[in-house]
């Protein structure tokens, strides 16, 4: 079991990966807690809850609206919760973005924490504290920053999940090894059979590793602040407006970002073609590129809505080699130019 703690001004989180799920109760309050769950998760391990009222949303991005948000508060109304209470989240990114934001907002903020119960999650979605809910189609466009108390990252929890759900969480691990560190994209590459068999100890030291490079973004900048933060956006430009045009899992839609953000760095001449193709083959290798057709005029209309542009500028993030990213201010009409000049290689 590893323990990674995020401190910070006036707060901290605690990240516990390899722990047992079912310690939560060492974590929450004897009282005052609402459990806030999926219909997925619920089914399966509901029985295994604490003893505390549960409200189980229907799983999927769609729920990840306001209007669940005015639902649930209504319904921490109905259980008595004041600002002494408690949410504890088990689900995955759904789940924690629903959570976190409810009680960022609910009586001002009450305190919260997740069990973390997909891949994606584990690795990415359920610690560093940004909560958010979408507007129609645009992502995350109403959120906040505040941190959970805790976050449980038992990969036992994995075994029950579908194929796709567990791959589109290993988009999001291939991310934090490309920006971030060439050791843990090596690791993954060395291990493609034993990864795609779920296994425990691999996936309990990725995941630490994960959370561990997550975690060092999180403490330098907190609130996307200086910047360093922005990197964790690899492949998500593009991957998010594929993502709501395609219909695919996030995981998914980010691998096809990362590899259109790679070609771009590509032809920048940041990375050689055989880096480039050494990132492509290891995402088709893992099953993580799927067929999408998108038309341009499309993309650029949705990238001139992004919510990291400022002014006529995007934020773009590119790879200066597999374990370093770069972050770089360009127009979208350039991005839009780099595209259509590599889109027959993505
Ligand atoms: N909750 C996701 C993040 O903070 O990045």
């Amino acid at each position: 079991m590893k323990k990674v703690i995020i401190s910070l001004d006036n707060h901290k989180s605690e990240v516990y990966v390899g722990l047992n799920w079912n310690e939560v109760r060492n974590f929450i309050p004897a009282s005052g807690c609402v459990i806030i769950t999926d219909d997925n998760v619920y089914k399966i391990y509901g029985k295994l809850f604490p003893d505390f009222p549960v409200i189980s949303i229907k799983p999927g991005e769609d729920s990840k609206n306001i209007g669940t948000i005015v639902t649930l508060a209504e319904k921490l109304l109905d259980e008595g919760i004041d600002r002494t209470g408690f949410i504890l989240g088990i689900g995955g990114g759904v789940v924690c973005d629903i959570t976190g934001f409810l009680a960022s907002i609910y009586m001002r903020g009450i305190n919260f924490g997740f069990i973390s119960t997909t891949l994606l999650s584990q690795v990415d979605a359920s610690v560093g504290g940004k909560n958010a809910v979408n507007i129609g189609k645009i992502k995350n466009i109403l959120g906040c920053f505040r941190q959970p108390r805790f976050v449980i990252c038992d990969p036992d929890l994995l075994l029950t999940l579908p194929d796709d759900e567990y791959l589109s969480g290993l988009g999001e691990l291939v991310k934090m090894g490309l920006i971030l560190d060439y050791n843990l994209f090596e690791k993954i590459e060395n291990n493609i059979a034993l990864l795609m068999s779920k296994d425990a100890d691999l996936l309990e030291s990725l995941i630490s590793d994960s959370v561990e490079l997550k975690a060092s973004v999180v403490r330098e900048d907190e609130k996307e602040i200086s910047g360093k933060r922005m990197i964790l956006n690899f492949g998500h430009t593009f991957g998010h407006v594929i993502e709501t045009v395609a219909s695919m899992k996030h995981g998914f839609a980010v691998a096809a970002g990362m590899v259109i953000a790679s070609g771009i760095s590509e032809k920048l001449g940041l990375i050689g073609l055989e880096e480039f193709q050494r990132i492509k083959s290891l995402l088709e290798k893992l099953n993580l590129l799927k067929k999408y057709s998108l038309d341009d005029n499309y993309f650029q209309e949705m990238l001139l809505k992004d919510k990291k542009k400022q002014g006529s500028l995007i934020s773009f993030v590119l790879l200066q080699s597999p374990g370093r990213a770069v972050v770089r201010k360009m127009t979208v009409y350039e991005i839009m130019n780099l595209y259509r000049s590599i889109k027959k290689q993505v």
